[in-house]
């Protein structure tokens, strides 16, 4: 990779190039500052206690509900919503983004035994987890991520792609948007993806007073949004995540050639409307095309 502070030799003195050169430095830098981040992400996820894995990343459970059954009553709760309504077929092919120990895909191949599956982590000590839950077989495939990318997921090959309780802990919108990118490539036409997220409405967020409408002015003409990219060069990899509006997360799905199909609101803070969103969306599929002419 190029230094970032000088120029290259046949840069040098000319005014067009320089922007350009600026342009390529500061994406590069940009890109350097994710690759940091997901660094962040990898350590703090990278886990080396099975306890811990469990009870505090997967779930976080403390004290006396720190329970194998309080961890699968929330599994089985996630799993139900995750398949719930799909007409998936007898050998579906179902792809997770962010797999943790294999809670999520244990339960969908009790429910399709047949299934071809594929987890993805960031987290070694996850996937290790995971094989150790799942067994190793030819339809069986978990990968360590690299980036933010599917890995060896083959293209227009999978029927599901899920997502559950990674998004709510990410920072960065780049990481976010590389992902549903890239789950739509990957999908069948008419293929599905769930995935969830942190939700919040502005408009309920702020009081009426002066400094209530003045915080949420810039919220309303969208100088401040979550889809922004913003420098996340000193931000800390931990359970945080970005909050997204309704209309953002249309917005992220649309722009990755998705069909939003249902938005389920898990509301925690009444009085700020904050809380989780759960997404259905799919990509577009024959039909679809027909519909449009
Ligand atoms: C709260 S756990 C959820 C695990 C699983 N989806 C479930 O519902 O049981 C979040 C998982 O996402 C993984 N993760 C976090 N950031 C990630 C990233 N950028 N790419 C891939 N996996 C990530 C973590 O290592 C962790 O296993």
């Amino acid at each position: 990779m190029r230094p970032l502070s000088s120029p290259p030799e046949n840069c040098r003195g000319r005014e067009l190039d320089d922007l350009r050169y600026s342009a390529v430095t500061a994406k590069e830098s940009m890109d350097l500052h994710r690759l940091r981040y997901l660094d962040k992400l990898r350590q703090f996820w990278d886990v080396d206690d099975l306890t811990e894995l469990k009870f505090n990343r997967v779930d976080t459970l403390y004290g006396s509900d720190r329970t194998d059954q309080r961890f699968d009553v929330a599994a089985d709760e996630r799993v139900t919503w995750l398949l719930q309504g799909l007409y998936l077929p007898a050998q579906p092919r179902i792809a997770e983004i962010g797999c943790g120990i294999g809670a999520v895909l244990k339960r969908v191949l009790a429910r399709y035994p047949d299934a071809e599956v594929w987890g993805l982590d960031i987290s070694a000590a996850m996937i290790t987890e995971a094989t150790r839950l799942l067994g190793e077989g030819t339809r069986i495939h978990l990968e360590l991520t690299q980036d933010d990318s599917l890995g060896t997921v083959p293209d227009r090959s999978i029927d599901l792609v899920i997502c559950t309780g990674v998004f709510i802990h990410l920072l960065d919108i780049r990481v976010i948007r590389n992902y549903v990118r890239e789950a739509c490539p990957v999908l069948k036409p008419g293929g599905a993806f769930r995935f969830n997220a942190r939700y919040w409405n502005p408009q309920l967020s702020f009081g009426n007073t002066l400094g209530g409408r003045m915080a949420r002015f810039p919220y309303r003409v969208g100088w401040h949004s979550s889809l922004k990219r913003c420098n996340v060069s000193t931000v800390q990899a931990d359970f945080n995540g970005l909050y997204f509006t309704l209309s953002e997360i249309e917005t992220l799905t649309r722009e990755a050639g998705l069909i939003p199909e249902q938005f389920t609101l898990l509301t925690e803070d009444v009085a700020s409307a904050k809380g989780y969103v759960r997404v259905n969306c799919r990509k577009m599929g024959a039909s679809d095309s027909d519909l449009r002419g």
